[in-house]
């Protein structure tokens, strides 16, 4: 079965082709058009300029990722004798309503012109599929990517800008959030943090880069920095990360040498996300004993999380599986919805094209 992907969720125009037979994902293309150095001069996204760009961008972009695949298209550039989608996979929520209803608007009529069926997708369901596209190691580490069968139920930690989760998932589009962010979602506090400390956007891969320069050597100075690991201990899996950017706040506020001490102030913040996050979900793996963990989201390309939880997981929970997706599929993309478009077609899951809406809000169920 062939699926075209599309996601306009926030500030990527993001198209993608794949191919699924039984449980094993092709991508045959797969085309983001970033709007990252538009947004960075007001160090955040702005929706209506977002909305704009989709505007520009998303037919070019849904073009590319035809022609690259050798897709059979009736728009420029005409290729004819390809092979043709079997279903369309967009983004309808969460998100920035602006910026969907583009991407939701281009699938309503590309289905209507073609014929196909549309398959509504969270993006957040987005973000845990892009964890199909991950070869699974065997217990001797040699890939075993064959059938690249994935063992439920599944534990996610899903962590980007715009939520944090821990999901149980029991099947292909089941799902059960077990805790989230009650404030800011992890990527939100990187990117306000690393405005705090004058660095770029978008924050996570600043603070990353940052905290590079001072790794490997905690606890840097004694009396030193120390932030705190919110909710660690709370008994639940729910997060909070809105007070540890205060608390970053004050103590450089209080320190008047914070500008020479960048890397210790962003190693600090980034080793207290990781903490709270790794150590919230080895213990819901532990709890609900789970033997297949993923990580996934913008946030899950963030190398010390990816090194930290892969140990953890190694130390206390034995025999646990760890997935986690390459560097390009953790951001947002449309490979990942083209993905989770083809399990959901799988189960016939189609929405007819003019009942598709989208929903800013949308709860992954
Ligand atoms: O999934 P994503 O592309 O978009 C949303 O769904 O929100 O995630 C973007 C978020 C941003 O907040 C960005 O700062 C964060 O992911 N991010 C990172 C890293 N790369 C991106 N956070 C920490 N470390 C990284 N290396
Ligand atoms: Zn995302």
């Amino acid at each position: 079965m062939i699926i075209l992907g599309i996601e306009t969720y926030c500030d990527e125009t993001a198209a993608a082709v794949v191919r699924g037979v039984g449980n094993k994902i092709e991508v045959l293309s797969n085309v983001v058009s970033s709007q990252i150095e538009i947004h960075k001069k007001y160090g955040g996204v702005v929706p209506e300029v977002a909305a704009r760009e989709h505007v520009l961008n998303i037919l070019p972009v849904v073009n590319e990722a035809l022609a690259k695949a050798k897709i059979q298209s009736p728009l420029p550039p005409f290729i004819k004798g390809g092979a043709r989608i079997d279903a369309i996979a967009v983004t309808v929520g969460p998100g920035l309503i602006t910026s969907l209803l583009v991407g939701v608007e281009t699938a309503k009529t590309l289905a209507y012109a073609w014929r196909k069926p549309v398959i509504a997708i969270n993006h957040i369901e987005g973000h845990i599929y892009a964890n199909w596209l991950t070869p699974i190691r065997n217990d001797k580490c040699q890939m075993t990517n064959t059938k690249n069968k994935i063992k439920f139920p599944v534990l996610i930690l899903t962590v980007s800008g715009g939520h944090t989760m821990l999901v149980l998932m029991s099947g292909h589009g089941k799902y059960k959030v077990l805790g989230e962010t009650r404030d800011d979602a992890a990527g939100e506090a990187f990117d306000k943090a690393a405005m705090l400390l004058g660095l770029g956007y978008p924050g996570g891969p600043e603070i990353a880069a940052a905290a590079k320069i001072q790794s490997p050597q905690p606890p840097f100075i004694k009396g030193g920095i120390s932030l705190p690991r919110p909710m660690i201990e709370s008994g639940n899996f729910d997060f909070s990360f809105s007070g540890l950017k205060t608390a970053l706040l004050y103590a450089t506020q209080r320190d008047k040498n914070w500008k020479k001490k960048i890397p210790e102030y962003a190693h600090e913040f980034q080793q207290a996300v990781a903490d709270v996050l790794v150590a919230k979900t080895v213990k819901a793996a532990k709890m609900l004993n789970c033997r297949t963990i993923m990580l996934s989201g913008g946030v899950a390309a963030n190398v010390e999380l990816r090194d930290q939880l892969e140990k953890e997981v190694k130390n206390k929970l034995t025999g646990a599986k760890l997935l986690i997706p390459k560097f390009k599929y953790c951001t947002d993309n449309a490979v990942m919805i083209a993905t989770a478009g083809y399990f959901r077609a799988r189960s016939k899951k189609f929405t007819n094209w003019p009942k598709l809406r989208v929903d800013c809000n949308l709860d992954l169920k």
